[in-house]
């Protein structure tokens, strides 16, 4: 992950990070999803029995450890596999939930722009509800993301896996088709058509791929209500974002079945996938659990956070001066009464010792709107000193410290 730091940078915005986790936890919110909280650490063949064994993430990306009873230990590579382990054990598989989730994951990947190792996902999942309206509910959170951060140059892809014997009859009609070129492939792409050969539409070969243009599409396999869903769901949202049908998209997780779907963006170089998901509906009972139809998705936070950029909405900045240190007590209740007044604006102590000079030169480096100054004088009278920093036509004044609270509840 790269390190993270606000270093003031965004003119007294919070950090973009929280703000893009603010907006996002407030559309989860706002179409009634609950949050649920899952252990970073798990047992590491929760991964195994659901990401599945063929997966890139379980093949080679875990990090895992031994624990002090020799348990494999995982730090946790996604989301979804640890949500149903919670809800199987608290045998809640019987009924419809709507959760959402926010924190690190960990995947032992080669770092790269876009790929760290340790990341941060926002996810949803919808469970207990069968194939139709979930699916228009995941695009509408997707659509709702992009347009909230005007989000330019992306595409949703969508695509439909068909049901668990769909698909094997695909990867079946695959390998057949590529087995007399098997040596033409890459190792990577032998051993993907060895373990799970719908990974080799993700194949970034290009031999590949042009073999691939001659070879049975996953569209011949599926139903004529898996593609009405398609076309259904395109046709529905094309007004607010770019969708593409994609029967090329497979998805690295090993537990897809049916619909399927990733957000890609034209401006983030070979790691161009932000957010993706699909549905799931035997993961529950391979877990142990009872069938239970679930669907979900995933958002890259440190990916999405490069496409974002915020507006400066004004947030008031006041810098508090005080230039006395006996009297820093009494100064301080002061600046706390301020605050509570009102608390859309940022009030900024130097903790530090310093001239008023130099406290003058943080409070025009802060950007703030108005220095307000505390000196052995004021306090003794009861008053304060207003400045204002960026209208040069107003003047500095000195207040009562009633007077003050009454200004400072009107920025
Ligand atoms: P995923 O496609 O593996 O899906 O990950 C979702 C998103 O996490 C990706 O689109 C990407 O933005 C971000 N991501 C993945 N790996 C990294 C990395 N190494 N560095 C930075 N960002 C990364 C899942 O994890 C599924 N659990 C999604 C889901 C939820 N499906 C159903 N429910």
């Amino acid at each position: 992950m790269p390190d993270l730091y606000d270093d003031g940078d965004m003119n007294n915005m919070p950090s973009k990070l929280f703000e893009i986790e603010r907006r996002i936890k407030n559309i989860f919110i706002n179409f009634s999803f609950q949050e649920i909280r899952t252990p970073i650490l798990e047992d590491a063949n929760l991964f195994k029995r659901s990401v599945g064994s063929s997966s890139d993430i379980v093949n080679k990306e875990i990090y895992s450890f031994n624990d002090r009873n020799d348990k494999i230990i995982a730090m946790r590579p996604e989301g979804t596999a640890s949500v149903i382990r919670s809800i199987v054990e608290k045998k809640l598989d019987h009924s419809t939930h709507k959760l959402w989730y926010m924190g690190p994951m960990w995947r032992y990947e080669r770092p790269q722009k876009g790929r760290y190792r340790q990341f941060n996902q926002a996810g949803i999942e919808i469970l207990g509800v069968q194939e139709g309206l979930p699916e228009f509910e995941m695009i509408s959170v997707v659509c709702s993301i992009i347009q909230e951060f005007e989000i330019k140059n992306c595409l949703i892809k969508i695509n439909h896996l068909g049901t668990q014997q769909d698909k094997e009859a695909f990867c079946k009609a695959l390998v057949d088709f590529l087995e007399p070129y098997k040596k033409e492939l890459n190792e990577k792409d032998v051993e993907r058509l060895r373990k799970n050969p719908l990974r080799i539409l993700d194949s970034k070969n290009t031999e590949t791929q042009n073999l691939l243009k001659k070879a049975p599409s996953i569209k011949d396999f599926i139903d004529k209500s898996a593609m009405n869903l398609l076309n259904s769901i395109k046709k529905q949202f094309s007004d607010i974002c770019d969708i593409e049908i994609d029967h090329s998209l497979v998805r690295g997780l090993d537990y897809y079945s049916g619909f399927v779907f990733e957000a890609i963006s034209f401006e983030l170089g070979a790691q161009d996938s932000f957010l993706g998901g699909g549905r799931y509906d035997h993961l529950c009972s391979q877990l142990g659990g009872k069938e239970m139809p679930a669907i979900g998705m995933a958002l890259g936070l440190e990916r999405f956070s490069n496409l974002v950029t915020l507006a400066n909405n004004e947030i008031k900045m006041v810098s508090f001066i005080i230039l006395a240190s006996n009297l820093e007590p009494k100064a301080y209740k002061i600046a706390h009464d301020l605050r509570s007044f009102n608390k859309a604006v940022v009030l900024d102590i130097s903790l530090a010792e310093g001239s008023l000079k130099s406290k003058m030169r943080r409070a025009n480096k802060n950007n703030a709107d108005y220095a307000i100054i505390l000196g052995e004088e004021e306090l003794e009278n009861e008053t304060a000193v207003i400045k204002p920093l960026k209208d040069e036509l107003q003047e500095q004044q000195t207040v009562s410290i009633k007077d003050l609270y009454s200004f400072y509840k009107t920025l």
